[in-house]
């Protein structure tokens, strides 16, 4: 099955990785075929058209690809699509051009009507049963049926100043969810988030059917994060007063996904944290399952390669993120060797 979505471009690399990572953990096999300017093209072995559009945030929409073409053979390829046996009783074509110079309007009242004349499904632009997907790029056009739309309303409801209980200190919504994705857990495997505080990144990985385990050193904390994850419906999640460092679950975890403190001040260069990050990273060994992932947020200014050079764990993908003039946020995707020290 081939799959077309279009992504957001907040960040020019993190939509992408957060599609490759559900792929990772959904599919035996899977191609990127496309990918530029937020659009991407896939082909995969199991149909995830749904799996993405319910975990994906960096993203607006997923569709069925059609097919993918250039303008000149636009016409021939729409002729050829057996629109009947695609199309539910109604349709409506919907346009999205980036970098192209056509009028996306006059497209989809042009394209709208060739179909129209090819199928017995009418146009019905406010209710539609099937919408039909038009990309143009460049000189390329991409034709698919829409799966669905990413659940905005989600990640608006969820910000952290409309939660019931509210800390300054949490995430947004979309970036927890999207470092859910990165540690790459299957709906009903397990994750631990450390350092929980409000539990941004629990109520993500609740809301798509992980079942989640969250600690934090101060009472308050554990006590909303509770509180915010029985708000969002979420049922399978433990949360306890503990220290990161010094947690012992008796199962091992499938990720570990966190936020720990940034603890911004200039007088301690770092040198403080650092040594949290370092002996949590040694409690994470300890309750991760060899190979799992650790998806962990830290600050410009704490050298995560130094740290983890003395541990388990090697990394595989970092990102960043600007979050204002003096502090940008890194996103660090780490995997753990299995215990012999192996990858
Ligand atoms: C940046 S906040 C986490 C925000 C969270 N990811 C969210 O979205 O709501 C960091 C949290 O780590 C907690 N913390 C600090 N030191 C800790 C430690 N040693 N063990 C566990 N939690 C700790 C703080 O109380 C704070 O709630």
């Amino acid at each position: 099955m081939e799959f077309l979505l279009i992504l957001s471009r907040e960040h020019p690399k993190i939509p992408y990785s957060e599609v490759k990572a559900v792929l990772d953990v959904e599919c035996n096999n899977y191609n990127v075929k496309y990918q530029k300017d937020g659009i991407m093209v896939v082909s995969s072995d199991e149909d995830v058209g749904e799996i993405l559009v319910n975990r994906l945030a960096y993203a607006h929409e997923v569709s069925k690809l059609l097919f993918m073409t250039n303008i000149e053979n636009l016409k021939d390829k729409i002729l050829k699509v057996d629109w009947d046996s695609i199309l539910g009783q109604t349709f409506a074509v919907r346009v999205k051009r980036i970098n192209s110079e056509i009028s996306s309007r006059e497209m989809e009242v042009k394209i709208g009507g060739i179909i129209d004349r090819l199928s017995s499904s009418k146009v019905n632009l406010e209710n539609p049963e099937s919408f039909v997907r038009v990309v143009f790029n460049d000189s390329k056009v991409f034709f698919g049926i829409r799966i669905g739309k990413i659940n905005k309303k989600h990640f608006n409801i969820a910000k952290p100043h409309k939660r019931p209980f509210f800390h300054p200190s949490s995430l947004d919504p979309k970036i927890a969810r999207c470092m859910v994705n990165l540690a790459r857990v299957k709906k009903g495997e397990k994750i631990l988030d450390p350092f929980c505080g409000a539990g941004g990144v629990l109520i993500e990985a609740g809301m798509i059917g992980i079942k989640v385990i969250g600690c934090d050193i101060d009472k308050k904390m554990v006590k909303g994060a509770i509180e915010n994850l029985k708000y969002f419906g979420i049922k399978d999640f433990k949360v306890f007063q503990e220290d990161a460092r010094k947690i012992k679950l008796k199962e091992k975890v499938d990720a570990i996904v966190t936020d720990p403190p940034y603890g911004i001040s200039t007088s301690t260069k770092g040198e403080e944290l650092s040594k949290l990050y370092y002996e949590f990273l040694l409690s994470a060994k300890d309750n991760l399952k060899d190979n799992g992932i650790l998806c962990m947020a830290s600050p410009h200014f704490v050298d995560i390669d130094k740290i983890i050079g003395k541990t388990k764990f090697k990394i595989l993908e970092r990102y960043e993120i600007r979050l204002h003039k003096s502090l940008t946020r890194i996103i660090n995707v780490l995997k753990k060797f299995n215990e012999k020290g192996e990858n």
